[in-house]
């Protein structure tokens, strides 16, 4: 029998069902893509990648134990590394160096506070029960922002032998032939064909070209053309399409533009096992595909998130954001106020275009299933139509 065109090298190469991938999503409070939602989508066919940005090394350890628990399919872990951080610093470091480095910020910052109405408010009761009193901002104080957490982060990635390590941004060459020694599969995420040829030739295994339409940190430019760029320069790496896939048309499209998958962030943000906070999932349930912009207000880099009162107010100011890691950490008096009264119109809601289409929660199965049928239903169509 002829094979599916849905059973791709993707497919082989991780030993998976799907050509389907969870994007390894973090979040401000914690990590999205959490234990239950990665098991969820391995389980399911696809590979589930938990998302491990900037997280302490003992919390990753316990993540993957968690994983592991719930899934015998492979699975994978997601951090970031960026090039701009510093060798070493926590949070509580880098907040001393603010008033130094970005005093403009910490002016508009201490206006936002008021102008926004965080500054005075009572915790709302399942805050002050998840947080024992302290703020976010007191909470994150011994947070590493360094590349020396990187080579930690690393180290537990080695231990485990997780099957999968994806760098969501930054460049994994260094650590290529140690994760391969190990068993670790390296999957690099890039967003210009620049990047992708510089991971091909470190040894990556597999290249994930993330378009403009896609939420969270992306790439300038849109992932029709991307995707055909990057496949040309790097072949034969096999390369993963990113960026406004959401459902069967967008697999389909995604393996005519010459890749092997999909790996998919937004679609998932909203399922049962998802851990984005539910008030953030009803902000994506409202929005339409013109609901969100791309701003380096919350993290000093470009990031795609929905359109909110302190993006809004952060770019009518002109006043200029700072670089990774100090952005975020300048921008936590806000942050603040806004967690401890669920402010779902100034925490970052970080989701790609394809917003519009995402009406009611759902299992990761249940997307999966939907986007594999309605992958097969296109292909049936499109060669019924070639036939007739
Ligand atoms: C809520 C959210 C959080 C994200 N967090 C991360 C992250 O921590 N690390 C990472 O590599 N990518 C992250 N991304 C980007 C995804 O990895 C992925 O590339 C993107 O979601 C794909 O486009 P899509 O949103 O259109 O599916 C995030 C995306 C979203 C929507």
């Amino acid at each position: 029998m002829a094979r599916s065109p849905l059973q791709t090298k993707l497919c082989d190469m991780f030993d998976i069902q799907y050509p389907i991938i969870l994007a390894g999503m973090g979040g401000i409070s914690g990590p999205i893509s959490g234990p239950e939602l990665v098991a969820a989508v391995s389980n399911a066919g696809g590979l589930g990648v938990l998302g491990c940005v900037f997280m302490a090394p003992q919390e990753m350890d316990e993540m993957i134990r968690k994983t592991k628990s719930l899934t015998d399919m492979p699975f994978g872990v997601d951090t970031v590394l960026p090039a701009e951080v510093p060798e070493k610093g926590t949070t509580a470091e880098f907040k001393a160096d603010l008033s130094s480095l970005g005093q403009e910020q910490d002016e508009l910052v201490k206006r936002l506070v008021v102008e926004l109405g965080v500054d005075k408010s009572e915790p709302a009761d399942s805050v002050k029960e998840a947080t024992a009193g302290h703020s976010m901002s007191e909470q994150a104080d011994d947070k590493a922002w360094s590349a020396d957490l990187f080579n930690q982060q690393i180290e537990v990635i080695l231990e485990h032998r997780v099957p999968v390590y994806a760098a969501g941004l930054g460049d994994p060459g260094p650590w290529v032939d140690k994760l391969h020694q190990h068993g670790t599969k390296v999957i690099s995420v890039v967003g210009h064909v620049r990047a992708a040829r510089k991971v091909a030739q470190a040894g990556v295994d597999l290249i994930v070209a993330q378009g403009h339409e896609a939420g969270g940190h992306n790439s300038r430019i849109a992932t029709m053309p991307l995707i055909p760029q990057v496949v040309d320069a790097v072949s034969p790496t096999p390369v993963v399409a990113a960026g406004g896939i959401g459902d069967g048309r967008g697999l389909v499209a995604a393996l005519a533009l010459g890749a092997v998958g999909v790996w998919c962030g937004t679609i998932f943000i909203t399922t049962k096992e998802s851990l984005f906070e539910h008030y953030l999932k009803q902000n994506i349930f409202r929005g339409t595909e013109d609901d969100t912009v791309v701003t380096k207000v919350y993290s000093g880099k470009r990031m795609r998130v929905m359109k909110n009162a302190l993006v809004d107010a952060w770019e009518k100011s002109g006043v200029p954001t700072l670089p990774m890691p100090l952005q975020s950490i300048s921008i936590l008096p806000i942050m603040d106020g806004a967690f401890r009264n669920e402010r779902a119109d100034i925490i970052p809601t970080p989701a790609g275009q394809i917003l519009g289409m995402i009406k009611e929660p759902k299992t990761a199965k249940q997307v999966i299933e939907d986007m594999v049928d309605g992958a097969e239903k296109v292909l049936a169509e499109l060669s019924t139509s070639k036939a007739a």
